[in-house]
This record gives structure tokens, sequence and C-alpha cells, in this order.
């Protein structure tokens, strides 16, 4: 392994790239993608995570060439979440109008839904008009359903497949179920995926000759997520012996995670960052759980792309020409490219604390939200985190980036209350654990592995020339640490607080203030004021907020970069 590394290093060194590990590849090989959200264009102000949806479909052909020519299969999943992330999906209506079509060209062996899918109708509609019609067979949902005209609930696709794969004759029972999402639209269903267990359809699957299950789901794979652990408990009793790989997502990070000797889950993070690779050996020996299985998390770029199929030249496949020249086509057709002004540095989420001067929120808190119009008051803004949806890189800032940092559409409402109480809402809502459950952060924040940043580090440095390697994952994973393709000197994720605030007051002095955020919150600040022992009552009876202004966040920010100001 070792040996191999220093080769990689000695070989990238040659072509001035970054040092990569080479895949472990298997007698049935996966390469997984989760919650890409729309990003099919590629990250275009990050060339860690440049390559779009043709590059990808091209890497993929020639990674199933490869492994059939190795008497070995290849299979390529998805976990859901493909709306909601960047103009390309969102400045359509419905949202994926255009993207989805760029999506179906990958030739995916099995996928699923996930819970931006099922927000609103149209969009679950749209799933099954189009990305269950084009994948009638490969498209499995075991625990969700969509409402025909006519009353009946029907699956998204098979509610299981039983398949033969082409050419190690592996016989395969696949399931894909989705987290128990309560806010799905009145025209689906999701159904727990313990209570789909006991259903009579799922008894009979249970009866097939197997040698290999594959749960495709939409839902983490982490230890504290305990709806995968509960199905494997129960699948375990009707097969003890067969190998089970998971496929998780919707927390937004790399996972893999070891169910048991026989069984293994990865998560492939997230926005078209990571293609996951997984790979397993049929072998009825009882063989080590890391003999076994493999997994990599391989970013999305042509360098690794290009790595790991061994080709330099004649990488691009004629599809997936096609693809990125459709991608180009949609892209001026949707002015996603129009220009807003340019970001002269980076601004991260978490990659930095949240005051340091690169933290986007301390952007937004100390110069940004000040910018709201108003009336001159005393006043602060409160948003949640999660209202920032990505970084804001260096570079031009278009239609596009808008949609990938602050797209989201809420009206300011305000209230006035004593300052006292005002300057101590914040921290109350950070303080509480119950906000935990309303999700007020980025999703991944959510399930931020245990890390000791310190063996991050080492074990980074052990490589040598650190702080050459460009900045990456370094994912800490059941396997270990050196599952990232490419060698990474690592970003550090820092915990970000639910909520952050812009603070405009004069002086000490108690008056009353207005306390400004968006409609989104207002039972999360309506239960801070009420911890607070303020009388809510007294604001008024059914609408204690009033409107305060309908110029969003992202049209601030916008305004804000079109000055030039950053
Ligand atoms: C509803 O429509 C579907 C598809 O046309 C059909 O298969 C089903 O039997 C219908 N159900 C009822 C209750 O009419
Ligand atoms: C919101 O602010 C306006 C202007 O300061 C004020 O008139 C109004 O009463 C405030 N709304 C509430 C519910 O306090
Ligand atoms: C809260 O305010 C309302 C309306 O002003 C009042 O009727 C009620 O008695 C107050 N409750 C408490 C506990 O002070
Ligand atoms: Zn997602
Ligand atoms: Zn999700």
């Amino acid at each position: 392994m070792i040996r191999l590394i220093f080769l990689a290093l000695y070989l990238s060194s040659l072509c001035l790239s970054a040092p990569h590990r080479d895949l472990t590849w298997n007698d049935i090989n996966f390469i997984h993608t989760t919650d890409t959200h729309g990003w099919y264009s590629g990250h275009l102000n990050q060339p860690l995570y440049h390559a779009n949806w043709g590059d990808f479909i091209s890497f993929t052909t020639h990674l199933k060439a490869k492994a059939h020519s190795q008497g070995q299969d290849f299979l390529l999943i998805d976990s859901g979440d493909r709306h909601d992330g960047n103009g390309l999906s969102d400045i359509t209506t419905p949202n994926g109008v255009k993207s989805t079509p760029i999506f179906i060209k990958q030739n995916y062996d099995l996928l699923t839904i996930g819970n931006h899918e099922l927000y609103v109708w149209e969009n679950s509609k749209q799933e099954y008009d189009t990305v269950v019609k084009h994948f009638p067979d490969n498209y499995i949902c075991s625990n969700v359903e969509f409402k025909l005209k006519n009353g009946t609930f029907v699956p998204f696709g098979q509610k299981y497949k039983y398949f033969t794969t082409p050419i190690t004759k592996t016989r395969v029972l696949a399931f894909g179920f989705l987290f128990n999402f309560n806010r799905f639209n009145d025209g689906t269903r999701v159904t727990p995926m313990i209570e789909v267990l006991k259903e009579p359809w799922f008894q009979e699957a249970l009866k097939h000759e197997v040698d290999l299950i594959i749960i495709v789901g939409h839902t983490p794979i982490s230890h504290h997520w305990d709806e995968f652990y509960q199905v494997h408990n129960y699948l375990r009793k009707y097969f003890p012996k067969t190998i089970i790989q998971y496929f998780g997502g919707h927390s937004h990070i790399r996972d893999f995670t070891v169910f048991d000797n026989l069984a293994t889950g990865i998560q492939s993070g997230r926005y078209c960052e990571t293609a996951g690779w997984t790979s397993l050996s049929l072998n009825k020996d009882n063989l080590p759980v890391k003999e076994r299985f493999s997994r990599s998390y391989i970013d999305f770029n042509l360098d690794s792309f290009k790595y790991h199929t061994g080709l330099t030249d004649n990488f691009d496949t004629k599809v997936g020409e096609e693809v990125s020249q459709l991608i180009s086509e949609t892209r001026e057709q949707l002015q996603l490219d129009a220009l807003i002004g340019h970001v002269k540095t980076n601004y991260y989420v978490d990659y930095v604390p949240i005051d340091h001067p690169k933290s986007i929120f301390n952007l937004l808190t100390s110069r940004v939200l000040k910018t709201l119009p108003g009336h001159n008051e005393e006043r602060i803004i409160i948003i949640n985190t999660g209202s920032i949806r990505y970084d804001l890189y260096k570079g031009p800032y278009t239609i596009d980036s808008k949609y990938i940092v602050s797209p989201f559409e809420n009206e300011w409402v305000n209230v006035t209350v004593p300052k006292s109480v005002a300057t101590k809402v914040a921290a109350k809502l950070n303080d509480a654990d119950y906000i935990s459950a309303s999700r007020l952060k980025p999703p991944h924040q959510y399930d931020l592995p245990e890390v000791d940043f310190r063996q991050k580090f080492n074990q980074a440095a052990f490589f040598g020339d650190y702080e050459k390697l460009p900045k990456g994952y370094v994912t800490h994973d059941d396997f270990g640490t050196d599952g990232d393709d490419t060698l990474h000197r690592a970003v550090v994720n820092f915990p970000v607080p639910n909520v952050v605030q812009s603070v405009d007051l004069e002086d000490e002095l108690e008056a009353p203030v207005n306390l400004v955020f968006y409609s989104f919150i207002t039972p999360n600040i309506l239960w801070a004021l009420n911890e607070l022992n303020f009388n809510v009552t007294q604001l008024g009876g059914h609408s204690p907020t009033t409107t305060y202004s309908s110029v969003f966040l992202g049209t601030l920010l916008n305004e804000f970069i079109a000055e030039n100001k950053i």
C-alpha cells in the first residue's frame, strides 16, 4: 500500500498533479453518487471539483469496460436529492426541468428518491414522469409512493429489484429506502422503512435465492442514525451469511461504516464533490472485513478521473462529449453565467471558525446584513446558518452563484421587544438541543464525524510536502483515514451555531428594539422569547410578527458584490 502511494507520488510529480491512492478492484465494483443537487456543470470556481456530468459519464464508461475486461462487474448507483443546489436545477419552474434530463444521461443500474424530490408535488410528478420513466426497472423505492390521478398509490419505479449481474452472474436482491421523512407533499407517501419490512410483498421478496443484497437509500449510514441498522438486524434473521452493501445519503458527508463482517455502507458526499467507489469480494471464506470490502472517495475532477482510468488521451466518450455540450447550451439558454461581480477571496461556511475574516457568516453579520433596508432603528437581525447553502469562492460571481450560496426567498419579519430580551435570543437558540430537530444548520453539520484533528494533520504530514497538497477532505471513517483518492491538506469542518446575528444597537440603555428574522424561523424565535419569559401574547393575537422587508439575503449579497465591496 505504502509503496503504491509513493509510486503515485513519483508519477504525479511528473504530471504536476496531486498524489493519488489507487482504487481496489474486486469481483463487484461500484460507483456511487448522492445528493448531487443539480451540480452537473461541475464547480466552476473550484478546480478540485471541476469535472462536469459529461466527464463523469466518460469516466464510468471506462471503468465499466475495465471491470468487464477483468471478468468483474461494475454497477452505478445514485441515492437521490437531485434538486435544490445551484442555478442549473433551481432557476427553472418547477426546478429540475433542465437539469433532470442531464442527470438521466448517466447509465444508472440502481437509483432511488431523496427528500428533495418530495417537498413539492411538481418535483415528484417530474420525478415520476422523467426519471422513473427513463429507468423503469432500475428506479427502486421500497417505502415511497406516488398518487395517481385516480387516487391509487404506486411505487416510484419498482418496490425492489431481483437480478443477476452480467459478468459474475451474482444474484442480487436490491431495495430502496428513504429515511423517515414526514414533510412529503400530499401527492406522495412515505412509510417508515421499519414498517415496510412487515408488508407481504417484502416477505415474498425475501424468498429469492440471493448472493448479494444491495440497499440503496437516501439515509445516513452513520452509527448514530439507526434506521439502516434496524433494517440490517431484520435482514440478518433471514440472511445470516449473505453479503450486504448499503449506499446512503442525505447528511452530505463522505462516510463508510462497517455493519458486520459481511456488510458495509458507503455515503458519497454531496454536490458532485465526490464519486464514491466501493468494491467487494464474493469469496466464500471467512475474510476479514477490510479484505472483503474497499472504499475510495474520488474527487470529482478530470485529474482524478483520468488517473483511475489510466487514460490521458481519448478520455472523452461520444456520450460524455454530447452531455458536456448539452450542459453548456443549457447554461447559455438559462443565462446562468451572467456576471454580477467578482469575489476576491474565498468565504467559507465552516472551514474556518465563525469569527474568522474568511467566514461567510462573519461577512454577512458584520457587513452584508447591515445593508438590509430598515427604519434607521436599533435592531438585531438573526439568520439560521442553514440559510447559507455553500461557500462563496473567489472568481466570477454570477446568477448561478446566487443560487449556490443564498437561494432562499423568505420574507423578513420583525417583532419589537425590550433590548435586554432581544440580545439574548440568539444565545438561547444556540444552546437549545431541541432546535436540532428543526434543522437550522447546514445538513452536514448534523453528521460531523468525531475527529481527532491532530491525527488528521499528522497522517497527512507523513507524506511530506504537506503544504503543497491541495486542500480537501481527509475523511475519517470505520476503515481509517486513507479513503480519499487524492492526498489532501485537511480541511476541518468547524461546528457552526444554529443562528448568527447582526447587531445594530446604540447604547446600553433599555429600549424597545426590532428583532428581524426570516419568517421561516418564526416558531423558533417565539419559542426563544417564551423561554426568556417574554410574554409573546402581548405582541398580538394570531400573527405576532410584522412584515419587515422582502429584499432577500441573496439580493443583498448580489448588490454587495456588484458594488465591488469584497
Ligand atoms: C388507477 O389508474 C391506474 C393506471 O391507469 C390503474 O392501473 C388502476 O387500476 C386505477 N385504479 C382505480 C382504483 O381505478
Ligand atoms: C416591526 O417594526 C415596525 C417599525 O419599527 C414597528 O412599527 C412594528 O410594530 C414592528 N412589529 C412588531 C410586531 O413589533
Ligand atoms: C400576557 O399578555 C396578555 C396580553 O397582553 C395578557 O392577557 C396575559 O395575562 C399575559 N400573561 C402573563 C402570564 O402575564
Ligand atoms: Zn441532500
Ligand atoms: Zn436529503
